[in-house]
């Protein structure tokens, strides 16, 4: 099972990236959202997609189990904000962007009663097998009816590398998605030249998969 306070702990934090996410930038406009409205990011760690998503006038709500993580975004991104707790949570808050620091699991539907989409970037990828399944499930009982999701992946060869990052298949995304989703895929290719972790591990092929999913299966 992953530490994650102790890769906080010890700033192993490969997963961060110091550049806006690619796929939320071209793929945003899917999501039918409009300035103002809620974008819920799960297992935001201090992701710079939030404050993209901010600059472009949404509100933006993240989850993340780490305070260090937490403080660090909003100090590195000199953004002013206050500290209130409630329901478990220490809810950190800046002008646009609020983040529950505590467990993802204990998120209930009050707190993104007001969400319109959701960017999931290596969070259910973040999770062991089992988990994954609990995170979507949940993921499916808190979010609001007609709610989209841009989901990001990766499937590479699980037996040539240990996550995380896990290989999630096409097949398990539908297997946990497609009961209360309508769900397509946006993109998938090899991406191995521009993973050198994964490079340095002989992984044969790392795909990066993007998936629009739309809460409300008719
Ligand atoms: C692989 S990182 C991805 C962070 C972020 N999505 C990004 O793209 O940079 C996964 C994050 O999930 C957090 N995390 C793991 N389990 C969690 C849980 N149950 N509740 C809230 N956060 C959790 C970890 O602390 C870590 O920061």
């Amino acid at each position: 099972m992953t530490d994650w306070l102790a890769r906080w702990e010890n700033n192993k934090i490969g997963w961060h990236a110091d550049t806006v996410n690619r796929s939320l930038i071209d793929y945003l406009d899917l999501l039918e959202i409009t300035p103002g409205d809620s974008v819920f990011v799960p297992l935001c760690g201090k992701s710079l997609d939030m404050i993209y998503l901010s600059e472009m006038g949404y509100s933006v709500i993240g989850v993340e189990l780490s305070h260090l993580g937490v403080e660090q975004f909003f100090k590195h991104n000199n953004l002013q904000f206050n500290i209130i707790e409630t329901d478990g949570f220490s809810i950190y808050q800046s002008e646009r962007i609020k983040i529950y620091c505590g467990d993802y699991f204990t998120l209930n539907a009050k707190h993104l009663s007001s969400v319109s989409a959701v960017f999931d970037r290596a969070s259910l990828i973040a999770l062991e097998f089992d988990l994954r399944e609990k995170y979507a499930q949940h993921l499916t009982d808190i979010i609001p009816f007609d709610a989209r999701v841009l989901l990001l992946t990766l499937i590479y060869p699980q037996h040539q590398m240990s996550g995380p990052p896990y290989s999630v298949t096409h097949s398990e995304v539908e297997s946990l998605f497609s009961s209360a989703f309508r769900y397509r895929q946006l993109h998938c290719f090899n991406d191995i030249d521009n993973e050198p972790k994964f490079l340095r591990s002989g992984v044969d092929y790392v795909e990066n998969a993007a998936y629009l999913l739309h809460k409300g299966k008719e």
